[in-house]
């Protein structure tokens, strides 16, 4: 096992090896990336709509981010770790910025924190650098703007706009950020900002010109309910599978089909009851 580290990335980049980022939750699923061979597991602030119930990622606290970060880092070993810094928790002030990742670097064992925006999270960046911690960018699609965005929309279509971004991903860089995640924007300008920067460049809804891919794990999975975004592809439908079997479940349980004998104890201890169930 080879420990994915921030310059492993750089290394992938540079050798056009692509990098495969998921989002990661909690314990279990961490295992899975890691059993995948998955490069980085990012524990987003998406844990806000797909885990927690609230609308959007706004709401979404550091305290409810180190939660998960914990659980993460307790089921993962090879894939890098990343922690979203949730909204309001780096914009104001770099001393809270500071508190904030250091809380889910040195209590959450996050190995890397990640921001959104660009120019205005600049500074930001360079702080968390001197007190060592490793940042990753996001830019296009930034979630935690959705109200300033008017919704989740497709960004970087207008000239000016495009234009901006790549701006942006340069200013990130020169900050010193080991990785941008570009969202939602098209494929030419991620291509263009994929070619432009020597970090690399992870995408969603960014097209195939990416140095990396990330999604949603429950979407990839099939675990949501209602419709997914046109850049999300379902490699597995699972809610069907998990209502029908909490509903066969049910069943059972009302009819007293379960438990059964199978799951059930009896006075006498299993190695005396249930012979075959002895160990060599
Ligand atoms: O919060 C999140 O899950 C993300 C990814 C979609 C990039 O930021």
């Amino acid at each position: 096992m080879t420990k994915v580290t921030t310059s492993s990335l750089g290394e992938l980049k540079r050798k056009g090896e692509r990098i495969v980022a998921l989002t990661a939750y909690d314990a279990p699923t961490a295992r899975l990336l890691d059993e995948a061979g998955v490069d980085v597991a990012l524990v987003g602030d998406s844990v806000a709509n797909v885990k927690l119930g609230y609308a959007n990622t706004i709401p979404v606290t550091v305290d409810e981010m180190l939660h998960h970060v914990k659980a993460v880092r307790r089921g993962l070993e090879r894939a890098l770790l990343v922690a979203d810094m949730p909204y309001l928790s780096y914009e104001l002030d770099a001393r809270e910025a500071l508190r904030h990742a250091g809380r889910l670097v040195k209590e959450g064992g996050a190995e890397a924190v990640k921001v959104e925006g660009g120019l205005e999270v600049a500074p930001v960046v360079k702080e968390l650098l001197r007190i060592n911690v490793p940042v990753m960018g996001h830019l296009g699609l930034t979630p935690q703007a959705v109200n300033k965005l008017g919704g989740f929309k497709v960004q970087g279509r207008r000239p000016q706009d495009a234009e901006k971004i790549v701006t942006d991903a340069r200013i990130l860089e020169g900050a010193g950020v080991f990785a941008i995640v570009l969202e939602c924007v098209p494929e030419d300008l991620a291509r263009e900002v994929t070619r432009k920067l020597s970090v690399p460049t992870i995408g969603i809804g960014a097209g195939a010109g990416c140095d990396g891919q990330i999604l949603v794990v429950d979407d990839l999975l099939g675990m949501g309910q209602g419709p997914t975004p046109k850049f999300v592809k379902r490699y597995a439908d699972l809610r069907p599978q998990m209502l029908d079997a909490i509903k066969r479940w049910s069943g059972d349980v009302r009819t007293a089909a379960f438990p059964g004998p199978e799951q059930t104890y009896g006075t006498k201890p299993p190695a005396a009851r249930e012979p075959r169930e002895r160990r060599p």
